[in-house]
């Protein structure tokens, strides 16, 4: 009998640094990665190129089940534009339910024969695997946030300076901190047994650090 994949489950709200702890996990183990951020994405970019109400739940679970691993990799779905659609959207129950079974069947049978998984969102340690191996919860101040955030954008586009853009990135990750935490469904929070990682003032490598010596930790756990 195959052993039980080992579960890193991750979660945080936006630019708290839990996408470059995933894939640097992800990386030194050799476990498959699931960017969960990218099945609410990806349905809500169906559910624009349906022509989709964003107000209307079943039109939004309709898009959600057209989601497929292969489109996960587009960049198109990194648009900050998708992310607040994805916001939007990711508070219908049936939204989450569609996809659920994918997020759990990559827990408990990683592609490409992997020996674990790393899932990064907002209810993965909470609802998607409640029974992961470790969880951890990934946060910094808004503030911090928005100004990676904001560096990012501005190194990607090419154009703004990250100081004339962080006003609206801070506005909509106010908005969308607010949608994810405060939602019936699934809400962003920090499950009991998480190990809490604030990386305000730590850069990526001292972050991994930390995680590392957590997830080594549970690795030891009988
Ligand atoms: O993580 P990312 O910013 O890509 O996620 C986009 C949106 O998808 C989030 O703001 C959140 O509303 C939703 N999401 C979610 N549950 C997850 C992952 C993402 O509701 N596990």
């Amino acid at each position: 009998m195959t052993e039980k994949p080992f579960v890193i489950a991750i979660d945080g709200p936006a630019a708290s640094g839990k996408g470059t702890l995933a894939a640097r996990l992800a990386a030194h183990y050799g476990y498959a990665r699931l960017d969960s951020g990218k099945l609410y994405r990806a349905a809500a970019r169906h559910l624009r190129d349906m022509a989709g109400d964003p107000d209307d739940p079943g039109a939004a679970e309709a898009a959600a089940r057209r989601v497929r691993a292969d489109e996960l990799d587009d960049p198109e779905l990194a648009g900050d534009d998708i992310a607040v659609l994805a916001s939007r959207i990711s508070s219908y129950a049936g939204v989450r339910a569609a996809l659920l079974a994918f997020q759990r069947d990559f827990a408990a049978t990683p592609p490409k024969g992997a020996v674990g998984a790393v899932i990064d969102g907002r209810d993965i340690g909470t609802v998607v695997c409640p029974a992961a191996d470790i969880k951890l919860f990934v946060t910094a101040a808004l503030e911090i946030r928005a100004e990676r955030r904001a560096r990012e954008l501005s190194e990607r586009l090419r154009e703004a300076d990250p100081a004339s853009i962080k006003a609206r990135v801070l506005q909509d990750m106010r908005e969308r901190d607010a949608r994810d935490s405060e939602r019936a469904q699934s809400p962003l929070i920090r499950a009991e047994d998480a190990h809490l990682v604030d990386t305000s003032g730590l850069d990526a490598d001292q972050v991994f650090e930390i995680a590392l010596g957590l997830v080594e930790a549970a690795r030891r756990r009988p």
